[in-house]
């Protein structure tokens, strides 16, 4: 798959760069991000986060799409945001929000542009979002991004410190009405 990068309002949403890993680094060691968006793995040191943005840059298999969230006045990385598991019309997408960026509606607002591209231009008909429930942050941006509650799925996932936890399963049809940010 090409990289593209998308625009919303004062967010770009663009591929992960070398020179991302500094501030990968740090997010990925901020507790709330290494509990709901574990790792697994080596600790998070200068290569690990190197190799995580390499990884995510590399969108040659056609199964994944991984973008930065930055600013798009100065470039300062906020946060970031992916779709996984892409086949046959169907994906899952995930995020993480640099702590000093919450609370601004760049996750709902990353989510909402990248599943609208992920419609439009990967012809997608369904993608899911699954978070704890026992992270309501995570909850809410779903809401808000118009990923439909489908229900719940029991110990379903292994978070960051080891332990299973139910989640919620959302998801959003292409056919779903859109949502504007
Ligand atoms: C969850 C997370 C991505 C939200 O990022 P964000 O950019 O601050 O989210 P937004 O500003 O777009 O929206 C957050 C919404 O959650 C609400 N919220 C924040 N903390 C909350 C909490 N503890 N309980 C309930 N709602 C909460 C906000 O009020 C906001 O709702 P509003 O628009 O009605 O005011 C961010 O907190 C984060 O990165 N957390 C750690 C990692 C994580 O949870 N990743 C998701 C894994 S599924």
């Amino acid at each position: 798959m090409e990289h593209v990068q998308l625009t919303a309002a004062d967010l770009l949403l663009r591929p992960w760069r070398d020179e991302d890993a500094p501030a990968v680094r740090a997010a990925l060691r901020d507790p709330a991000i290494a509990q709901w968006n574990p790792q697994g793995g080596d600790p998070i040191d200068d290569e690990v986060a190197l190799l995580w943005v390499r990884r995510r840059a590399d969108w040659s298999t056609g199964g994944h799409v991984s973008m930065a969230v930055t600013a798009a006045t100065d470039g300062e990385l906020l946060g970031s945001v992916s779709l996984h598991h892409i086949r046959d019309g169907d994906a899952s997408i995930g995020y993480w929000t640099m702590p000093a960026a919450r609370g601004r509606q760049v996750a709902v607002r990353a989510v909402v542009r990248l599943t609208d591209w992920a419609f439009t231009d990967l012809r997608l008909h369904r993608v899911e979002l699954c978070h704890a429930v026992a992270n309501p942050a995570s909850c809410r941006v779903a809401d808000r991004a118009g990923y439909a509650a489908e229900g719940t799925l029991r110990e379903s996932y292994r978070y960051g410190d080891g332990r299973r936890y139910d989640e919620h399963l959302h998801a959003r049809l292409a056919t779903d009405p859109q949502i504007t940010r």
